[in-house]
């Protein structure tokens, strides 16, 4: 199973186009690209400091990675992500938005979309917090606003961008 080639061929010219100088905000030549993807159907649902994401189907989007940087890179990213679902335990998984494939090198990374994505700290539930400590998913505090968000077959809040080191 693979993904549309539309994101195959976005994924090469990605590399290497120049970025903002502020790392969240995406450049006029990443927004060109962008706009091709979404010319063919397929919308941006965000984008982070390493990666654009797209709905992919009903209930799947797909991550891909921003021109890299001294400090970001999506595929270090999509890999670290991946390996992490992988070697996590079953009360983790809970816990974690689920990783449904990757392709080659960590080009791209699908994952179970959230239909509601916690923004502001504050609409995460002490609850969600809790679960992370007791599962030693270890939040790095600030980090959350934005990677959390409700996953329907956990039935419950998860982080949805764990890219970098949790577990
Ligand atoms: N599973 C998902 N379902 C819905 N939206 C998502 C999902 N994963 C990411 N997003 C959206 O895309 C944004 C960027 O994805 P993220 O994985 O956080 O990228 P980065 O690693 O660059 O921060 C998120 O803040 C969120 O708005
Ligand atoms: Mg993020």
């Amino acid at each position: 199973m693979s993904i549309p080639y539309v994101f195959k061929e976005a994924i090469e010219s990605l590399k290497n186009l120049p970025r903002s100088q502020y790392h969240d905000i995406i450049s006029n030549e990443e927004q060109e690209i962008v706009s091709k993807i979404e010319s063919e159907g397929y919308r941006k649902l965000g984008s982070g400091t390493s990666r654009l994401v797209f709905l992919l189907n009903n209930n799947e989007v797909v991550k891909i990675p921003r021109p890299k940087t001294e400090n970001y890179n999506g595929v270090a990213d999509n890999k670290k992500e991946y390996k992490q679902y992988q070697k996590s335990n079953t009360e983790q998984k809970k816990l974690l938005a689920p990783v449904h494939k990757v392709g080659s090198n960590y080009q791209w990374l699908v994952m179970e979309k959230s239909p509601q994505i916690r923004g502001h700290e504050s609409e995460i539930t002490d609850a969600f917090f809790d679960q992370c400590e007791n599962a030693n998913i270890d939040l790095l505090g600030d980090m959350v606003g934005w990677n959390v968000g409700y996953i329907p077959s956990n039935n419950q809040d998860c982080l949805i961008d764990y890219g970098h080191e949790v577990l």
